[in-house]
């Protein structure tokens, strides 16, 4: 069912007060295909939307929104040492996270408790804790919206290569921006566990309070408590999680910052495919959070925004839903002063992570 003038509130997890023009919901391939069509009949841009909590949606979006509940995970073959499983674009990411662990299908532990749903992990490139979804990926399959014609639904599919991942970004972002809707993942995953204890806080949280063999059940819970002591919960304070990417620097801007501030923290950056190549020699990263607590905006409120006090890198929507309304304009003027503080006492260039629809 097609439902008219939508108020999509409740449909992002910053709480921006936001209308959509047409909103439906689809279990089914021909659902889907009913949605497409109607959509071409109207003229009216198809903007598929999950749990929205990577995205900035505008006080009107003059779209269809179509939340994607396709449901399913299925094992398609595996050998010795992998498994493949298609899993359908509408499964919760969490919920799918712990139940490869319950299956003995390895990779995805450090990506517990990251929001939204299997679909959505794809277009940014999903990642925490030393993990990018990238590396567990074997192909997407998705409709091009563009080449539905009537209801023929053909799908198309993409490698892991050809999706041309990297930090945050896939052609999903790029070139096949507002064309695709992705309808499920082909995972390959590990059939022997093998920890990735890259990070320093997920070593030493593990390190604490386990002793022994680790299995990806104590790495999963590792990750999860640290995910919640850190990053609030959009239930209660509404938010984005990472509301800019981290800064990719070369070697000479990496020197520059470290004659300026020695203790400036930076990570050197390994890119799950190809880099820019000016950048290939030698990348690092440089916490976004970092450059936002020195600019002073750490636990600071301006108005009904601020940045959270536990993680920097975090936009909070602290207004009371009844008495204050926050939409997209007083979210991008409040994160475009930041981004210019930082530029201006850096000289780094802070990119949002959130989509901005339509
Ligand atoms: N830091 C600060 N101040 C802060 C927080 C962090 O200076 O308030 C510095 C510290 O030096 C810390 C470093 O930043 O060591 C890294 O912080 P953290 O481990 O919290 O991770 P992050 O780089 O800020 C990224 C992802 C998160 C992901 C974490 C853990 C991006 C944009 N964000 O954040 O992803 O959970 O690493 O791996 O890459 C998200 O994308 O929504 C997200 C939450």
């Amino acid at each position: 069912m097609i439902e008219r003038n939508v108020d999509l509130q409740s449909h992002n997890t910053l709480r921006l007060t936001s209308t959509a023009n047409a909103y439906s919901r689809v279990d089914s391939l021909d659902g889907l295909s009913a949605a497409i069509t109607f959509s071409q009949q109207e003229n009216i841009p198809l903007i598929p939307l999950g749990e929205g909590s990577n995205v900035i949606l505008q006080p009107t979006v003059d779209a269809h929104i179509v939340d994607i509940q396709l449901r399913g995970i299925k094992k398609i073959k595996e050998d010795d040492e992998h498994v493949w499983v298609e899993v359908a674009a509408g499964e919760n990411w969490h919920q799918w996270v712990m139940q490869s662990i319950e299956e003995q299908w390895y990779g995805l532990e450090n990506l517990a408790l990251i929001p939204g749903r299997v679909g959505a992990a794809p277009i940014q490139n999903i990642g925490a804790y030393g993990c990018e979804v990238a590396t567990f990926i074997d192909c997407v399959n998705y409709i091009h919206l563009d080449k539905v014609i009537e209801t023929n639904l053909s799908q198309s599919v993409l490698t892991a290569e050809q999706c041309q991942f990297s930090y945050r970004n896939s052609i999903f972002k790029q070139s096949l921006a507002g064309l695709t809707v992705i309808t499920s993942v082909v995972f390959k995953l590990d059939k022997v566990f093998s920890p990735q204890l890259s990070y320093p806080a997920l070593k030493q949280k593990i390190n604490m309070d386990k002793a022994g063999t680790i299995d990806a059940t104590t790495v999963a819970n590792a990750v999860i408590n640290i995910r919640s002591e850190k990053l609030p919960n959009p239930d209660h304070l509404p938010n984005a999680g990472s509301f800019f990417k981290n800064v990719v620097a070369n070697q000479q801007q990496l020197d520059a910052l470290l004659q300026d501030y020695p203790d400036a923290p930076y990570f050197s950056y390994e890119a799950t495919q190809t880099i820019q190549s000016a950048a290939k020699t030698s990348a690092y990263k440089i916490p976004a959070a970092w450059l936002i607590e020195q600019c002073g905006f750490k636990g600071e409120r301006h108005g009904h925004l601020g940045m959270h006090e536990k993680q920097a890198l975090v936009l909070i929507n602290y207004s009371d839903q009844a008495q204050a309304k926050i939409n997209a304009s007083d979210i991008l003027k409040f994160s475009n002063h930041i981004a210019s503080t930082v530029q201006h006492r850096f000289g780094f260039n802070l990119h949002r992570e959130p989509q901005t629809l339509p």
